[in-house]
């Protein structure tokens, strides 16, 4: 296949809020910043009875409304010839054949094809068989892709199920498995924090690090997304995907090389290394809460014992990592929205200073900002100059937004762009999703029981249940409780 063969993307779910809110956003600003091929089709599928033109009326208002300045209305009109809309149902296996011809019509020479699942999960498993059984996942003249949304099951056995099922119609190398987590800047630049300088290496261990921690707080509340989130809850919208993947980069082996087998072995060892947690564990090593006034969201049953909060200490048993915790923990409706790696450092073996009261001075730790204030801080002691030796502890800080001079871009631009380009590093293997369940499916299990710990009530707009901090204290630990400072 010559390199510059113009691929169609074909958007299943092409009505629904995904496909205004991230995908036509993204894929316009690409087109802006000239880093789509020339000649990409862009083609939208679902029941909604609209016709190439009203789909991309529909889309200029909402794209117009998602990227703000970015919304040149000339460059909107040249990126939206090629939009194209076929109405279909995705259960209807004819429909599919019908979408074939569309695709052969529109498309002038065998072209790579990249069919991305952004309708509710239930639809995938027939959307995979029916692209099969229409010929849609042969690649006898072009790449066959296929995106496949989150969530991926609900446990490990559905997950289980539906990668059978993926992998029916499509081996594994064609598939796609999204988690925008990992296309965030920040969090591709941890992999280049670790692997592209020698100084941290040597330090990223147990001889070192006391322990780490992952935040992913929101600010937000459920909103009006009730319907599903109220049947998932923190775990599986959170944890079993992106605070799972930000785990993985953070403890993993250096790949041995830039390609996605070799980065995707090393992230799944993590995840084989995390210690089982027995439900005694669960009742030891978890706290869940939820928010108050969840209750009263629209669409929450009032009885609902959802959790919107999870703080989870996890072992990963291996060289590196031995007798370090991992505390993970996200919820919502947090006092405000950071995702953040902090890195704890050991104190140092011997106080040389005496640092006032109890003679206690802060470890020095690493904090990687995720989002939003983009950036990472090394926190360090210093003497505060004109006094005696007295120590404050103060910050070298790298942020992007003051580094580079412009915003970081979206997360599914470059997860659209790889996609296209055949690129799946940033994705996730059959196995790896598979083994984020494993350590998630005991967790849920437990929280069943009825000797289950506690559901923690607590108020909106701080840092969760006061538990929270308590359990942290009992460890001889503190959660790092700050809100970035976004200037
Ligand atoms: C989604 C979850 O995957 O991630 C949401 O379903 C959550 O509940 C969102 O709000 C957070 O994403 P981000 O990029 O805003 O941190």
């Amino acid at each position: 296949m010559p390199a510059a063969m113009p691929a169609t993307f074909i958007i299943f779910g092409a009505s629904g809020d995904l496909t205004s809110r991230k995908l036509i956003p993204a894929l316009y600003r690409l087109y802006h910043k000239k880093r789509l091929r020339e000649g990409l089709r862009v083609v939208g599928f679902s029941r909604s009875p609209f016709t190439h033109e009203s789909w991309r009326e529909e889309l200029a208002a909402s794209t117009a409304a998602y990227v703000g300045e970015a919304f040149e209305p000339s460059v909107w009109n040249q990126f939206a010839a090629s939009l194209f809309y076929h109405p279909g149902d995705i259960g209807d296996a004819s429909a599919f054949d019908r979408l074939r011809e569309f695709l052969e019509q529109i498309e002038t020479a065998p072209a790579p094809r990249v069919y991305y699942l952004a309708t509710a999960p239930k639809f995938y498993e027939p959307a995979v068989e029916h692209l099969a059984r229409a010929g849609l996942a042969e690649e006898t003249a072009a790449p066959r892709r296929v995106v496949v949304e989150k969530p991926f099951g609900v446990d490990l056995a559905s997950a289980r199920r539906l990668n059978r099922a993926i992998h029916r119609a499509f081996e594994e190398r064609q598939v796609y498995r999204i988690d925008h987590y990992l296309g965030k800047e920040t969090v591709q630049n941890l992999f280049v924090l670790r692997f592209a300088n020698a100084i941290f290496e040597p330090i990223w261990n147990r001889n070192y690090i006391d322990h780490v921690q992952i935040t992913v707080a929101e600010e937000v509340g459920v909103g009006k997304r009730a319907g599903y989130y109220d049947a998932a809850g923190v775990i599986r919208d959170m944890f079993q995907n992106h605070l799972l993947q930000l785990l993985m980069i953070t403890a993993m082996e250096p790949p041995v090389r830039w390609e996605a087998d070799s980065i995707r072995n090393e992230k799944v060892k993590v995840l084989q290394a995390l210690r089982a947690l027995a439900p005694a564990d669960v009742a030891a090593d978890t706290l869940r809460g939820q928010y108050r006034g969840y209750v009263e969201a629209e669409g929450v049953p009032s009885d609902s014992r959802t959790a919107t909060f999870a703080a989870v200490k996890l072992s990963v048993d291996n060289w590196r990592w031995q007798g370090v915790p991992f505390y993970l923990r996200s919820g919502k409706r947090f006092s405000c929205r950071t995702t953040q790696i902090v890195i704890q450092f050991r104190e140092p073996p011997y106080r040389l200073f005496n640092s006032g009261v109890n003679n206690q001075c802060e470890a020095d730790r690493l904090v990687i900002q995720v989002q939003p204030a983009e950036g990472i801080q090394l926190h360090f002691q210093t003497k505060v100059p004109d006094a005696e030796m007295k120590l404050r502890q103060t910050d070298l800080s790298f942020n992007y937004r003051s580094e580079y001079g412009r915003p970081v871009p979206e997360a599914y631009e470059r997860l659209l762009l790889d996609a296209l380009e055949g690129d799946a590093s940033l994705f996730a293997r059959a196995d790896e999703v598979e083994a984020a369940w494993k350590a998630c499916d005991p967790i849920l299990a437990a929280w069943q029981q009825h000797d289950a710990p506690p559901l923690l009530l607590y108020e909106p707009g701080y840092w969760g249940p006061d538990e929270s901090a308590e359990w942290m204290r009992r460890q001889g630990r503190e959660w790092f409780d700050t809100c970035p400072v976004l200037s």
